[in-house]
């Protein structure tokens, strides 16, 4: 009689005459021929309760056809009591438990699953491993030690369960066997789920432009998945703490300011080890000097997909502290945005300061705050002397300063030292002082009609107009 208790076991909490249970013996091994003979009385037994109108119910543990000897029986019942009507109820497995219990996914996408007792011979599973993605293996036993030996060499311990009486007194779960349990009677009323590959883990990078500074220039968005990430890299020169009260409290916190792109990666990869999405908070926009083309190269590498939030950028900020338009009509249409060439990454010759001075656009020159003396000199070569430049460091945020000149006095009188970090050197005939402007924008003029306005003749008549209901303004048109 074996386990017959644990199937009582598993319905002592229901109510029900105990007197009516019978015990029976689950004759598993011996030859086809002794199990036919075992199957074929026990079916003749309960054919006689049926012929004098009785129910009979034959309770197994787990699922009743999985690895049951409920399968015996109804070919029995099929040869002895053809016409009795029976009826199968499906259970839940041990190891489908099993799996729901260590969160062990049994087959994803295409992924062969292979369910079996334990062979004796242990060479055979090394096989049934290799050549399956996941193995689901009962009846373990004795072997479980060996079993551990050989999955403990094939380094995959890990990545694989353990449930031991589930459901029942003494009951184990150990969701990864990265510690090696001891044997001893963990075998018996087992399952053990074996994956050959760690389980893929989704995770994700989200690079988010973090704005200029101010805590309140940062986009929904990029606050929003700020909140939800569990892991932070921000670079902790340019970001101001302020911008990560946006980030949840238990979240761990990396500044990468002292941190080289090897170490970058590693914090990466152990977020992908754990299934952690990730923050990466870089200053204005990812895109303007984020150094982030390196990175997005080893997360393709390393499988983990990654998504760019856009930010405000610190040129557009300077702009807003300056209060100027950038693209003013008759003066300029075009913004060149530049950094001071440095040592981590030298400018390329075609594109050197004084080539680009010579359209005499706005121009914002990103990094240049320790040669500034040299970078002026360059601009003066094509922009007259008298052409309004202006200085703006940190801006929006609390310590931001503005220095308004032009190109030629910018610098008299300046402590330099003091402009070094997080500071925009802009010049542009644009910056102006907009009481003297010269033109305007066609834009907003009365008698210019376009899609989404008529023209106003003179007498508040409207002439022309092309706005039709559902058209928004597109880029532009605002
Ligand atoms: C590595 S770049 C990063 C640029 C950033 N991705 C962006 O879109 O603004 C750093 C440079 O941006 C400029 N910068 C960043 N934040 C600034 C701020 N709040 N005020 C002025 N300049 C800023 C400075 O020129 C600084 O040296």
């Amino acid at each position: 009689m074996s386990e017959t208790s644990v199937a009582l076991e598993a319905l002592r909490s229901l109510d029900f005459p105990r007197q009516r249970v019978r015990e029976v013996e689950f004759l598993m091994d011996g030859d086809d021929r002794r199990i036919g003979q075992h199957y074929s009385a026990l079916a003749r037994e309960i054919a006689a309760l049926g012929r004098q109108g009785q129910s009979v119910a034959y309770l197994t543990i787990g699922d009743a056809m999985t690895y049951s000897t409920l399968g015996y029986l109804v070919a029995a019942l099929k040869r002895e009591a053809p016409e009795l009507p029976r009826r199968v109820l499906p259970g839940i497995t041990s190891y489908a438990t099993a799996a729901a219990m260590t969160g062990f996914a049994l087959g994803e996408g295409k992924e062969r699953v292979l369910i079996l007792p334990c062979p004796d011979d242990l060479s055979t599973l090394t096989a049934d491993i290799e050549h399956n993605d996941v193995v689901v293996l009962m009846k373990v036993g004795r072997r479980l030690n060996g079993v551990l030996d050989l999955l403990q060499n094939m380094n995959i311990l890990e990545h694989c369960a353990l449930a031991h009486r589930l459901g029942l007194d003494g009951e184990v779960v150990l969701p990864s066997l990265n510690v090696r349990p001891e044997a001893g009677r963990l075998g018996y009323l087992s399952v053990l789920l074996i994956r050959k590959h760690p389980p893929e883990v989704f995770l994700k990078v989200y690079f988010i432009g973090a704005g200029p500074g101010a805590a309140d220039l940062i986009t929904l968005r990029g606050a929003r998945l700020l909140g939800q990430c569990r892991v932070i890299l921000y670079a902790g020169s340019l970001v101001p703490e302020a911008v990560l009260e946006h980030a949840s409290a238990d979240a761990e916190r990396f500044n990468t300011a002292s941190l080289d792109l090897q170490e970058q990666i590693s914090l990466y990869r152990r977020a992908q080890q754990e299934g952690l999405d990730v923050a990466r908070v870089h200053s204005g926009d990812p895109a303007i000097y984020g150094a982030t083309a390196e990175q997005m190269r080893a997360l393709r590498e390393l499988g983990i997909a990654y998504e760019v939030v856009p930010g405000v950028s610190s040129f557009t900020a300077c702009a807003a502290s300056l209060g100027a338009e950038l693209t003013r009509p008759g003066v300029t249409q075009t913004v060149i945005l530049t950094r001071a060439s440095g040592r981590a990454s030298p400018v390329p010759d075609a594109e050197n300061l004084a080539s680009l001075a010579a359209h005499q656009a706005s121009l914002c020159v990103f990094l240049g705050g320790h040669q500034l003396e040299q970078n002026v000199a360059e601009l003066l070569r094509h922009y007259p002397p008298e052409t309004p430049a202006a200085l703006v460091q940190r801006a929006s945020q609390p310590e931001e300063r503005r220095h308004v000149a032009t190109l030629g006095t910018l610098l008299g009188g300046l402590k330099l030292s003091d402009w070094t970090l997080t500071t925009m050197l802009l010049v542009s005939p644009a910056l102006h002082d907009p009481t003297e402007l010269q033109e305007v924008s066609r834009l907003y003029d009365p008698a210019y009609a376009h899609r989404f306005r008529r023209a106003h003749t003179g007498e508040g008549e409207r002439t022309r107009r092309t706005c039709r209901p559902g058209h928004l303004a597109g880029p532009g048109r605002n």
